[in-house]
């Protein structure tokens, strides 16, 4: 769907955070912003090591430091990268989905900006 204003700020926070991603390997930088419910916006990057594995996301990285500072309810996020698509990878949907199933995704798409919701880019999510 057509992003909303407060989308397109939320996704400038995103690209802004990107100048501090650490990705000596890819040379992929991600930024991800992060809108709680209470409206305070948190960003992450990819932070990447030498060790390929050891890698983390700049949408977990985001969500993890959320939680870290107390908030566990989000309204959406937004995710940019240096490249016509951005989708979240299957491990960020998943850990999305433990706290903000019905979460706004705002990221490029096929060059241009655009939401979704987590309900589509990640239907049937793991639960117990
Ligand atoms: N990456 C993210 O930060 N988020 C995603 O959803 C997919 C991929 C990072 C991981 C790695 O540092 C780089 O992008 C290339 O895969």
């Amino acid at each position: 769907m057509e992003p909303t204003e407060q989308d397109r700020e939320l996704y400038e926070r995103a690209r802004a955070a990107a100048a501090n991603a650490h990705v000596p390997y890819s040379r992929f930088a991600v930024g991800a912003a992060l809108l709680t419910e209470d409206g305070t916006v948190v960003t992450g990057v990819n932070v990447e090591n030498v060790s390929y594995g050891l890698t983390s996301c700049a949408e977990r990285n985001a969500i993890f430091t959320a939680v870290g500072s107390g908030h566990q309810r989000f309204q959406a996020i937004a995710i940019h990268g240096d490249s016509p698509s951005v989708p979240p990878c299957g491990a960020c949907r998943q850990v999305m989905s433990e706290f903000a199933p019905a979460l706004r995704i705002i990221r490029p798409v096929d060059g241009k900006l655009d939401a979704t919701t987590l309900a589509e880019l990640l239907p049937e999510q793991f639960a117990l």
